[in-house]
């Protein structure tokens, strides 16, 4: 018996899991690999350094899947910010039908994608955000937890808190994003409402993911203790691997007496560049990386189609396990 969910429904995919944009990993290969399985890939935008290569992206990963794919535009700050219009105007030219927006100020990009009847899920770490998103028309929310990888926000919320809070006061449906790995995680996402959920670090570890084995393996070997919170002081916190380079940025982050970024010397440090060659070098102290908790529930690399079939027999084997845990008195 398939999934029927609010997500399943309106994106036309047989498993309510959607592999969230990932800088540096967000390729064909990857978003193909997770929607020929029955889930939502997203290519990410901005690993793509124009417009007119994100064009060539798509166009490449159409000719990888015939199954529903998304994209993820992320708006973060920037000194010099990409050309946001233009990024979404070539995924609404090349007929794209799903949207990831994540970030800072989505107003006039989601207005834009609205505009063109895409469906938008929203990924904030807030319900406050979550809340301002509905108002600007988004499709889904997607919640994500101090649990997760990268931009964890500002107010430290676990999921167990958050989703609840989402299903209590949310007038739009939700996937539940952070710290999930297995089907147990999705069942327990369903229960508190979500109709579906939203995995990064997970997708990492799989063969099809574009990155070297040993960062993969990296993930494998790591626990749930791996991770490093920076930035807190700028209010752009992250999760990230921990590595020499982390520890560093947390040292120096530490250290810092002047408030100031550029003064403080962590920029070098945490440079998204070394980061991107991390992922090709594979060698994991070569910068700092994105890293969730939950690679400390990842054991194995599998495919893309091995990793949902069993994402969907555990989490069929697990709602049924829990209703069976109540019997009506009278059948006692
Ligand atoms: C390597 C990596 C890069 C990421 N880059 C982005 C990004 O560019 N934009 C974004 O919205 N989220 C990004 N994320 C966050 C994921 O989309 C997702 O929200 C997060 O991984 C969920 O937490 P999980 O890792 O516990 O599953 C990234 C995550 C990882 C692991």
């Amino acid at each position: 018996m398939p999934f029927n969910t609010a997500l399943t429904r309106a994106l036309g995919i047989k498993i309510p899991v959607v592999q969230g944009g990932m800088q540096w990993v967000g390729y064909a290969e990857m978003a193909a690999a997770v929607s020929n399985a029955g889930g939502l890939g997203l290519l990410t935008a901005l690993t793509q350094p124009t417009p007119e290569d994100l064009r060539k992206e798509i166009r490449r990963c159409k000719t990888m899947t015939s199954k529903p794919f998304g994209v993820n535009l992320t708006l973060l700050p920037a000194m010099v910010p990409p050309d946001y219009p233009a990024y979404a105007r070539v995924i609404i030219e090349e007929g794209i039908k799903i949207v990831e927006t994540a970030g800072n100020s989505p107003g006039p990009v989601i207005k834009q994608l609205k505009a063109a009847n895409i469906i938008i899920l929203h990924k904030c770490t807030t319900i406050r955000h979550a809340q301002s998103a509905v108002k600007l028309g988004v499709d889904f929310l997607s919640i994500d937890g101090f649990e997760c990888a990268g931009h964890v926000g500002e107010s430290d919320i676990t999921n167990f808190i958050l989703l609840s809070k989402a299903r209590q006061t949310l007038k739009v449906p939700f996937i539940a994003s952070g710290g999930f790995a297995d089907g147990q995680g999705l069942a327990a996402a369903l229960a508190l409402g979500a109709e579906g959920i939203n995995m990064g670090t997970r997708f990492m570890a799989t063969v099809e993911a574009p990155i070297h084995q040993n960062i993969k393996q990296a993930i494998v070997d790591a626990d749930e203790h791996d991770t490093e919170l920076v930035l807190r002081k700028w209010r752009n916190t992250s999760r990230l691997f921990s590595n020499k380079v982390a520890k560093e940025a947390v040292r120096i982050e530490k250290a810092d007496t002047t408030g100031d970024f550029g003064k403080s010397g962590i920029g070098a440090v945490v440079s998204g560049k070394r980061g991107r060659e991390v992922f090709i070098n594979g060698d994991k102290d070569y910068g700092v990386w994105t890293a969730g908790q939950v690679i400390g529930l990842i054991n194995d690399v599998p495919t893309c189609e091995a990793l949902l079939t069993r994402i969907e027999k555990e989490a069929v084997e697990t709602l049924s396990k829990a209703s069976a845990l109540y019997a009506p008195e009278s059948k006692l």
